[in-house]
This record gives structure tokens, C-alpha cells and sequence, in this order.
């Protein structure tokens, strides 16, 4: 079975919604932030700030490289995954790609709770930041197989809705 792969902004909630999903399907779940944290035992904040935010890319193109040959599995990628047209060629090939989208009041709220964002530290610039990066960003969000709005749903809405989307589109085999 092909990948789900949840895409989108920073806030948008693709590791709790990714975790939660793959937990109902019973499928494994893989976070590419994660894996760059847990391959240089240091957290992103870190890695930007010590090697960069090119390096960074870079580590984030190699991970999506191997997610991409999984089979089955339910894939969070961080939110500039998308500004690599090869990250997603790879993620196509064998995954229905999945945007979580949020308003800017709810990025800007969700993301304030912890500071683990580096490119959202200038806090005085944090708006103005959020919709710049939205704004260039929008068209590559928008190239997935279906998205969502998270903002004012549930988790559990938002489980149910990606369900009934990807049991439509004959993704879940009739299964659960
Ligand atoms: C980034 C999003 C972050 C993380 C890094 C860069 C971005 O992931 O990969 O800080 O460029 O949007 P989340 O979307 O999981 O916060």
C-alpha cells in the first residue's frame, strides 16, 4: 500500500495528526524531523544553529529519500519539505500526499506554545514571517492529493475527515 504523507506549515499539526493516523490504521509512523534530530542526537534548533539551515536541507532530502522507498507506512515531514521539487518527486512516487493547512491566527497560536522553531524566533517578526513564508510557499502546499483545514476541528475531526478521503479514494483497501 502507498505512503500517507502529511504535508504543510509549521502548526499545522502534522506529527500529532501523523502519529494519531498511523496509531488507527495500525501502520508505522516515521517523522522526518525526528529522524534528523535522532541521527545527530541534537534537536532542530541545534542543527540550524550550528551547521545551517543548508545543511539542514540537505539531511532533509536524504531522509526523504529513504522514507520515500517505505511501503504502508504514515510519513509527517517538516514544514519545508516542499521547497524541494526532488523531496517531492520521492514522496509521489509511492505515497498519496496529504496538506494540513491552519489560519494564521492558529499557526501563530500553535506555534508559540514552544520555541523549537528557528525560523520563527525573531518574535517581534513572527507574523509578518509566518505569512511571507505561507505566501511563497502556498502553491507548493496546494499540489497535494487533498487538504485539510485543521484549524477549528477536532483531532479526531481531522483523523476522520483524512479516513473517509483516503477510504474514497480506495487507499485503506476497505479496511478499517
Ligand atoms: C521548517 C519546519 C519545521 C522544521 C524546520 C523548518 C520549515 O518542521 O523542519 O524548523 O521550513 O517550515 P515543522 O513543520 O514540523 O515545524
Amino acid at each position: 500500500m502507498k505512503n500517507i504523507v502529511l504535508i504543510g506549515f509549521m502548526g499545522t499539526g502534522k506529527t500529532t495528526v501523523g502519529r494519531l493516523l498511523a496509531n488507527r490504521l495500525g501502520r508505522p509512523f516515521f517523522d522526518s524531523d525526528k529522524k534528523i534530530e535522532y541521527e545527530h542526537n541534537m534537536n532542530i534548533r541545534e542543527i540550524f544553529e550550528v551547521y545551517g539551515e543548508i545543511y539542514f536541507r540537505q539531511k532533509e532530502r536524504m531522509i526523504i529519500t529513504r522514507l520515500s522507498r517505505y511501503n504502508n507506512a504514515v510519513i509527517a515531514t517538516g514544514g519545508g519539505v516542499v521547497l524541494s521539487p526532488e523531496n517531492m518527486t520521492n514522496l509521489k512516487r509511492n505515497g498519496v500526499i496529504i496538506t494540513l493547512t491552519a489560519s494564521v491566527e492558529t499557526i501563530l497560536e500553535r506555534t508559540s506554545r514552544r520555541h523549537t522553531r528557528p525560523l520563527l524566533d525573531d518574535l517581534d517578526q513572527r507574523e509578518k514571517i509566518v505569512n511571507k513564508l505561507l505566501k511563497e510557499r502556498a502553491e507548493l502546499y496546494h499540489s497535494a492529493d487533498y487538504n485539510i483545514d485543521t484549524s477549528n476541528k477536532s483531532l479526531q475531526q481531522v483523523i476522520n475527515e483524512i479516513m473517509f478521503y483516503l477510504r474514497q479514494g480506495g487507499y485503506l483497501r476497505g479496511r478499517r
